[in-house]
Parts: C-alpha cells; structure tokens; sequence
C-alpha cells in the first residue's frame, strides 16, 4: 500500500489529536490488510530488519508492550524490552538522559509508556527515533484508540453517525481521551456516562453529550466501551465502593438492553470483573469483541510500525 500524503506527520505516533480522518482510515486499512495476514498465517516479512524498537515502558502494560513486541518481530525488527525496574533508572537517572543513552544506540523506534503525560512528546523532541505514545498520564493512548476503531468498524463499517457510549472513569483515562479524539474525527456520535466525580474538568470541550445514568447514556448506543476504574490514580472519595460502583454503572444485561440489539460490548482491559462489567457480559461471544481487541491491537500495530518505517532517518 502507497500513500500520497505523510500518515503520522512528523514522523512519530504521539497522539490522536490533530489526525485527520483520512489519515486515520489509511491505518485502518492497512492494519485491516495486517489482520487478514495475520489470520493466514502469513505474518514473516523483513520491512523493519536491520531496525531496532525499544519497548520503554514505565508503567505496567500486559497488551500493549506484548502485541508492539509481536508486530515488530513480524516485520523483522530487532526488539528490546527494557526492564525499567531493572536499570539506571532506579539510580536517579532521569528520562531525557535514558532516552539520550538509547539514541545514542542507534535506536530506529521507541515505544514509551510513563505516568507523566507529554513525556513521549518530550522525547520526541531529543531523540532522532520515531516515539510511539504507549500511553502517557492522563493525555492519550492513540494505538489503543485506533485499535478500537478498526474494532469497530470490522462490525459496523461506517462509523459515521454510530452512536458509542464510553462508560465508567472518564477522568483517569487516556483511553477516553483518544477515543474521543479519534470518534469524533471519523464523524461518530460520542456520549460519556460517568458519575460527575469521574469525569474532567474540560467535559464540555470535548464535543460529546455527557450522561450520569447508564439506561440514559445507553439507550440506542451501537457501542458499549467500558473503562476500568483507576484506583491507582484515584486521591480518595470518587468512587463510594466498588459494589455500589457495579450497581449504578456496572454493564450488566439489565443495562446492555437499553443499548441497541446489536450493539457491541468493547473495553480496552485490563478489566476489573463485578466492578464495572459483570463476567456473563464480558466473556459474551455475540456481544463482547474483548478479545478482537487484542487481535486488532497486533495488526493496528504493525500497520503504525510500517507507516513510520517509511519515514525513518538512518538508513540500514
Ligand atoms: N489496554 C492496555 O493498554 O492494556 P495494557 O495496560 O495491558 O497494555
């Protein structure tokens, strides 16, 4: 697949916003192209031999560091998971200068993940290597979005005017934050349904309809995205308990029956069952796509790492 047109203007996946739709739907496409290669088992090709991606991630990942580590070996990178645990991280150096140190290892791809959001984008600025956002802070979380996207559309193709409801912590979720980004680009009709204690302060800036009742914020919706509640980054006080979380904005079938018959039932995991969605919902194999996800997660990976090969400074 060619393209007339830079798809990740300048050279790094750093976020959602400022992607138009026509760039997002070439990913799409080609990681469609990926799934179908995938699926045949057709999945060794050497577009990234003689590159090395480095996996650097700062905070815990099971999907996104695995399916980066899977892509990049299918198209014949050589791949580095650095243990950050493990490395002079923990004697104080700071971020600028590990990413200097990796660079100056003729690093091609940096995959990062870290609690501080913009800090990809701040390493974009100081290394010669294409930056993946893996997930920064509070900001965004673009493959997982695209992902999502591809997702969606294999079950409902035009997602124009779909109708998705992306439920639970709104205010911890980079998730969120680039799923709107990306719905909205692509011309879907967005809704938040959260408690107000869960959603950010910029709601209304985001272009999407804001519910606090789950039958409301459900009622004809082709897509049900769940969120995992962040407890991790919560301070105290936003939640009441995750029993009475479950019961007001738990998906449940009593609450998935407001959305439409067909709807789909998506969430990005990693998931807290009984907490913000019942088991019989997520292990559902005619409404869940759970595990598509992470199938698409794969190939919307591969189709990233081969749209920025394109680009790559240093030659091999
Ligand atoms: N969805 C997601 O980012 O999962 P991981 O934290 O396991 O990477």
């Amino acid at each position: 697949m060619s393209f007339s047109y830079p798809i990740l203007p300048g050279g790094h996946l750093l976020a959602i916003e400022g992607l138009e739709a026509p760039h997002i739907a070439a990913l799409l496409d080609l990681a469609e192209s990926y799934a179908l290669l995938n699926r045949q088992g057709k999945t060794q090709r050497d577009l990234l031999k003689g590159r090395t991606l480095i996996n650097l991630f700062f905070e815990d990942s099971t999907r996104t560091r695995t399916s980066f580590e899977i892509a990049g070996k299918r198209l014949g990178a050589d791949i580095v998971n650095m243990s950050v645990s493990t490395s002079s991280v923990n004697k104080g150096e700071t971020l600028l200068d590990t990413a200097s140190t990796l660079n100056a290892m003729n690093t091609d791809i940096l995959v990062v993940r870290h609690a501080q959001s913009g800090a990809p984008a701040l390493l974009a600025q100081k290394v010669q290597a294409a930056v993946i956002n893996a997930g920064d802070g509070t900001h965004e979380h673009p493959t997982q979005a695209l992902l999502d996207a591809l997702t969606i559309r294999r079950h409902k193709p035009d997602l124009r005017g779909l109708i998705v409801a992306i439920c639970g912590d709104i205010t911890h979720s980079r998730v969120a934050r680039s799923n709107i980004h990306c719905l909205n680009a692509m011309g879907a009709e967005v809704r938040l349904v959260a408690p107000p204690t869960l959603l950010p302060a910029d709601v209304t800036r985001l272009g999407v309809q804001v519910f606090h009742d789950m039958t409301k914020g459900l009622a004809g919706a082709d897509v049900v995205m769940m969120l995992r509640l962040q407890k991790e980054r919560m301070s105290g006080g936003q939640v009441p308990s995750a029993r009475e979380f479950f019961r007001f904005f738990g998906l449940d079938r009593e609450k998935l029956a407001y959305a439409k018959p067909d709807a789909i039932v998506m969430h990005p995991g990693p998931m807290n069952r009984g907490v913000e969605i019942d088991s019989s919902i997520a292990d559902d194999p005619v409404r869940s796509v759970i595990g598509e996800q992470v199938e698409m997660g794969v190939a919307l990976r591969m189709a990233v790492l081969d749209v920025l090969a394109r680009g790559l400074r240093r030659n091999v």
